[in-house]
């Protein structure tokens, strides 16, 4: 069996030997990687506790995938194109040979370091080609990396370092995002005061930003490389690693206040990760792939990192933002590098198209073969901008539905191959079994209903668990509906069968694609010293898809409320970073709540959203008279 299916049909029948056979089906995927040793028993497991293994007795290192096994044959082929922040600065292009020596390189620098297997480490870095080299090199030695978005503030760093008592950092003296520059060691710094645990700190120059360097700390990464290539540690034989052994973690938020570090495995994340990439965009050598996310979150590990990687292809890495120099720059790029299949998100398609066509339409994007989407539902009017002005109505659009728990994607079309229809993701992947259930978790059959998504059947990249908590792995996706992974969206299925998710049905929020939980914002805004309690709902926003609305009780002080607007959006920034700062703050003197003290956050969205025509019942609230004001008040 191939690695790509290579029609509609193909698609149906490995589709149906997927549900019929599910164990020969991934078995066969997994035949087209290099393991050190095969696997014992392709799956074990059972969603109650919940255990997955996948590829169990296997052994393999997802680098030697990535690296290694393209050296014979392909080693000049271009692993990572990457396009500065300033246009005017050369781009670089690094091949899979270089590329596999500068990470062998920095494994000796980690292990010289005092890296061992198992350790955790964490990367806060701009997108610099030195970040793919630290995050593969800590694959190499088999030490789970845990990436952290770089807009991300001191206090969020140290709390994951402390949540995965990491013990190296790798980080940048700073990092350029348009005509700004983030500090980003100094951000470090603030958050290492709280972080004993962490030994060493490895640092990129890339800013040449004056920044202080803790003698005993922190090394320079130039250095480091400097030094093991004078000692002849150029080459680093690759870990083996069990299939089940951590390749990483990474930090998601949750409905409740504190985010969760998802745990991804070497086997199972290699093999889904790398099949879905070769069938999503069906990939055909040669091209060149642009994913324009950040690979501090879970689309870039996947598909600008391991994905592509292991596929042998051409991944490009952007260090910059849409709209600088201006709000051409994507197309800039997509004709700079000829590029053939472009993956991006619906808050950069809506916020380039408020830019309007001039930025568009002297381009040349004739070399886009497909598109991609992710991160949040894609409303019609960017979607036709997409297809129209971007594709020119010659290139499919793959609405790829996944999360950071999926490993990968599950619900998309495949390029060129499955029919699409407009907001929809259309059909699940071959070995992906989609199931719509009711609140009280009764499948609902048939075409032409919704409800909410789950999963019945474990696929090679599903989260194992979270990190140090595993009961709390089990409450939030596996106890919710019994035998079922819950994934918190909402879903109709139409009467062609295809698939449209409808956006979360708990308290997490999708801002700009950005992940965040209500519970989260509001714990970070009664950090502020005046306010008593606050309620955070999310309302649609044009550009972000949803912005975040905050209704605040604040002491009784006098306060200059546009001064106090400003010092908790200040505190925001700080406890969790500026993409959870509120879009609206509305000072209010009580929130509407039942008479056992449940905040009724229905009605705050329904002001939120502006809808205050039918509040719904309000007769059970404590003191209703509280939803006028609000209501008369409202921003
Ligand atoms: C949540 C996961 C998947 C990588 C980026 C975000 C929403 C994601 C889609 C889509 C509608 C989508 C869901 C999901 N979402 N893709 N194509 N259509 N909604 O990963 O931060 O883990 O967020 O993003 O609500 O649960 P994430």
């Amino acid at each position: 069996m191939n690695l790509q299916v290579k029609s509609f049909e193909e698609y149906q029948q490995a589709y149906q030997l997927s549900i019929d056979h599910p164990e020969v089906f991934w078995a066969n995927i997994a035949e087209h990687f290099t393991w050190k040793k095969k696997w014992d028993r392709v799956l074990d497991w059972n969603f109650s506790e919940p255990q997955i293994e996948w590829f169990g007795g296997a052994k393999l290192n997802i680098t030697e995938n990535c690296l290694d096994r393209h050296l014979e044959n392909n080693g000049d082929d271009i692993a990572i194109i990457w396009e500065s922040n300033d246009p005017d600065e050369a781009s670089r292009n690094i091949s899979y040979r270089e590329l596999h020596q500068q990470v062998c390189t920095f494994s000796n620098v980690l292990k010289q370091n005092g890296a061992k297997k198992g350790d955790r480490i964490c990367l806060y870095m701009p997108m610099i080609p030195e970040l793919e080299v630290a995050l593969l090199a800590c694959a190499r030695i088999g030490a789970i990396h845990s990436v952290v978005f770089g807009g991300f503030s001191a206090q969020s760093i140290s709390d994951r370092i402390q949540d995965a008592q990491c013990n190296i950092v790798v980080t940048a003296d700073g990092s350029f995002r348009g005509n700004k520059e983030i500090c980003l060691k100094n951000i470090m710094d603030e958050a290492l005061i709280s972080c004993p645990s962490v030994e060493r700190v490895i640092v990129v120059e890339r800013s040449k930003s004056a920044i202080s360097m803790e003698k005993g700390r922190d090394v320079f990464y130039d250095q480091e490389m400097s030094r093991m290539e004078s000692l002849g540690l150029t080459d680093f034989a690759a870990e083996p690693m069990d299939a089940e052994d951590p390749l990483f973690i990474l930090y998601t938020s949750g409905s409740t206040g504190k985010p969760k570090g998802v745990v991804h495995t070497c086997g199972g994340y290699m093999v889904f990760a790398t099949y879905t990439f070769q069938n999503i965009f069906q990939y055909k050598k040669g091209q060149i792939y642009f994913c324009t996310a950040d690979i501090g979150w879970i689309t870039g590990h996947t598909y600008i990192v391991y994905g592509p990687l292991a596929s042998g292809a051409t991944s490009l890495m952007f260090e910059g933002i849409p709209t600088f120099p201006d709000a051409g720059r994507f197309w800039d790029i997509v004709e700079k590098f000829k590029v053939n299949i472009l993956y991006t998100a619906p808050t950069a398609i809506r916020s380039l198209m408020a830019f309007g066509l001039d930025f568009v339409k002297n381009k040349d994007l004739s070399s886009l073969q497909a598109l991609g989407s992710v991160g949040e539902p894609i409303n019609e009017e960017a979607w036709n901008w997409y297809n129209e002005h971007i594709g020119k109505k010659n290139c499919p659009i793959v609405d790829t539905w996944w999360q950071t728990e999926t490993g990968g994607i599950m619900i998309s079309p495949l390029a060129h191959l499955t029919p699409t229809k407009p907001c929809y993701a259309t059909l699940p992947l071959p070995g992906i079994q989609p199931i719509l259930v009711d609140e009280k978790g009764e499948e609902i059959v048939g075409n032409g209903v919704s409800g909410n998504l789950c999963i019945k059947f474990p696929w090679p990249g599903m989260i194992r668990t979270t990190y140090g908590d595993h009961e709390r792995c089990r409450t939030t996706y596996f106890a919710t509906y019994e035998n079922l992974y819950f994934t918190g969206d909402g879903c109709l299925r139409d009467e062609d069968g295809y698939y449209r998710i409808t956006g979360r049905v708990d308290d997490v929020m999708n801002i700009s694609g950005h992940r965040i939980g209500t519970a989260e914002v509001e714990n970070a805004i009664n950090m502020h010293s005046g306010v008593i309690e606050s309620a955070v709902v999310a309302y649609p926003h044009d550009i972000k898809g949803q912005g975040i609305y905050a209704y605040v009780i604040m002491d009784n002080a006098t306060h200059d409320p546009s001064q106090i607007k400003k010092d908790i959006s200040a505190t925001v920034t700080k406890i969790i970073g500026a993409i959870a700062r509120p879009d609206k703050i509305q000072i209010v003197s009580g929130l509407p709540k039942t008479r056992s003290g449940k905040i009724m956050r229905r009605i705050l969205r329904k002001i939120a959203e502006g809808d205050v025509s039918n509040l719904g019942d309000t007769s059970t609230l404590l003191d209703p008279a509280v939803v006028e004001k609000i209501k008369d008040e409202r921003i």
